[in-house]
């Protein structure tokens, strides 16, 4: 049986590696090409055939972000808001969507996250995989210790690490994470990070010794838009 999947678009955060474009604008909010950031992953989802598409934000930001989006009326999609009252890490915020996800599946996707390939048969096969699965997408990338990096053998992934000094491969996990709502009782046991947050790095580490994980790699481009380096890269590709 084929579950509903909801999407979830996380759109905290200081942005402080953007200031002074962030102090008073969210970083989502920031032109890449001709759109808002977050418009990116919100098409990825609406293409995919998700519906009910949940975004966390701040409260210093919630206001803009729900006088650009709306009920979802305009967009084919209706959108759920719930405040983070502080940044404490991807994890945590996606604590926060518990009720909206009930007994369905989510789509889950940084809205910083810019990338070329659809992930519509990704979310199909999600819907239709056995119950704790868990499914991830990599991307091979130059600096991976700026990311959560994967190491694989063969189709499994034998480990997760967030930001490694010495990372074991080149395979960014990217910001699009797929889970069922058991993922609520993996959050509440986290201990915040070295850097204070609950990483998703570490709930993914726990389904990866679980082994339910499954990826796959990105064909097309991908960046995070978190930087001023990748902002003008997103901005590059997304307008070639
Ligand atoms: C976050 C995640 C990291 C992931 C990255 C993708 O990093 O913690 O695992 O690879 O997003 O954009 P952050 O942007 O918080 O540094």
């Amino acid at each position: 049986m084929a579950h509903t999947v909801k999407g979830i678009v996380l759109a905290g955060g200081t942005g402080s590696r953007l200031f002074p474009l962030t102090r008073v604008t969210n970083k989502h909010l920031l032109p890449v090409g001709r759109k808002p950031m977050i418009f990116h992953p919100i098409e990825k989802l609406i293409e995919a055939g998700v519906q009910d598409i949940l975004i966390v934000t701040g409260t210093e930001h919630m206001g803009a972000v729900v006088g650009l989006l709306g009920s979802g009326k305009d967009y084919g999609c209706r959108f759920t808001y719930k405040v983070q009252d502080e940044a404490g890490g991807i994890a945590q915020a996606l604590g926060l969507a518990r009720n909206f996800v009930g007994s369905d599946r989510m789509c889950v996707i940084l809205g910083d996250n810019i990338f070329e390939d659809p992930i519509t048969d990704a979310v199909r096969d999600f819907s239709e995989a056995p119950a704790g699965s868990t499914r991830l997408m990599l991307k091979p990338v130059d600096d991976p210790q700026r990311f959560g990096v994967a190491t694989v053998e063969g189709d499994r992934i034998t480990r997760i690490v967030e930001k490694p000094k010495e990372p074991e491969s080149n395979l960014a996990v990217i910001g699009v994470y797929m889970y069922d709502n058991g993922v609520f009782d993996v959050i509440s046991t986290l201990r915040p990070s070295g850097r204070g947050e609950l990483e998703i790095s570490d709930v993914n580490q726990h389904y990866v010794e679980q082994g339910m994980v499954s990826y796959s790699v990105l064909s097309g481009w991908w960046t995070d838009a978190g930087t001023f380096e990748s902002l003008a890269q997103a901005n590059r590709l997304v307008g070639e």
